[in-house]
């Protein structure tokens, strides 16, 4: 049993990323974390609190941070639309609602309660994990690793050379990623690799489950956005984080230091692979099929 902290800028693809993980008995989700990314921290709270409770989810769901560390906070929502989660239409939530006590406070709490034991996965900007190292010291030799989506050592998708995750906030990147702890970073390389076909889109508009039913509707909603930017089939970026916990032997791993350029400048916000500083594993690639056979299990285990 894999026991995640999972950290989301929901957003279309952090929907899948819960549903996968919500879905799979090999994953438990200890708590939900919202930031700021995508769109604002309103909107990916709310769009968090919406898929945990169709997802039947009982774990707790935090704010995180409103902002990145220093630069000005930028969105992507032409990818995910308006809300952060254009598509599905929800019912008023009967569980869900937000913890009173700060995210990034219960990420540490988890993490020094119950040491090398949990992962923390995080599929948006990395402002709350950076943070919580900042506040903890301790947090990410006890942390039983990170499991991140970012960064990009191709071209970017957010300016000509730098994802969205790091551009949002390079400062938080640069600190995780000198952090000392057991990172696996799926960067575009490997998760633009991964997209849904109409044709797979189409198989599941027939299958039961509310969460099925909400997955369609987000799907068509990011195929439309990607269309309508001439960007090809929509992109499995999140979730393959969540797979990878699910069987690592999946992945195929490379080993670099990485740091983040923080200098003002065409390439702010770009990763890029360095001499000096401890490794860590890049996702060069993964097995697509096995993935999308995953998505089905989970999808099908879902309410
Ligand atoms: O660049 C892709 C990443 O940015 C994904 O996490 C997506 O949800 C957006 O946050
Ligand atoms: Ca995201």
């Amino acid at each position: 049993m894999e026991r995640i902290i999972l950290d989301v800028d929901t957003g279309l693809d952090d929907a899948v990323a819960i549903f996968l993980a919500a879905g799979l008995s090999e994953i438990r989700i200890e708590a939900l974390i919202a930031t700021a990314g995508n769109v604002g921290l309103d909107r990916t709270l709310e769009n968090t609190l919406n898929i945990a409770e169709v997802s039947g989810l009982t774990c707790p769901v935090y704010a995180g941070s409103s902002a990145p560390l220093v630069r000005a906070r930028v969105e992507a929502g032409d990818f995910h639309g308006e809300s952060g989660l254009d598509g599905p239409v929800f019912e008023k939530r009967v569980r869900q609602k937000a913890q009173e006590a700060s995210g990034i406070d219960a990420m540490i709490a988890l993490v020094m309660d119950n040491p090398h034991q949990i992962t923390i996965v995080s599929v948006g900007p990395l402002t709350d994990l950076a943070i919580a190292i900042q506040r903890e010291r301790r947090l990410a030799e006890l942390a039983k690793g990170f499991v991140i989506m970012g960064g990009s050592f191709s071209r970017g998708n957010v300016t000509s050379e730098a994802e969205f995750n790091t551009y949002a906030d390079p400062e938080a990147a640069k600190i995780v990623f000198a952090s000392g702890a057991n990172i696996v970073l799926f960067s575009l390389d490997c998760t633009r690799t991964v997209t849904l076909s109409p044709t797979r889109l189409d198989s599941y508009r027939t299958r039961p489950g509310r969460c099925n039913e909400v997955f369609v509707a987000c799907m068509d909603s990011y195929t439309a956005n990607y269309t309508k930017r001439g960007q090809g089939e929509p992109q499995m970026h999140d979730p393959l984080c969540i797979a990878y916990l699910a069987d690592p032997t999946k992945v195929a791993l490379s080993h670099w230091p990485v740091d983040v350029v923080t200098l003002d400048g065409p390439s702010y916000g770009k990763t890029v692979k360095v001499a000096q500083g401890k490794p860590i594993s890049v996702a060069e690639s993964i097995d697509i099929p096995w993935f999308w056979s995953l998505m089905d299990r989970a999808l099908a285990a879902l309410p």
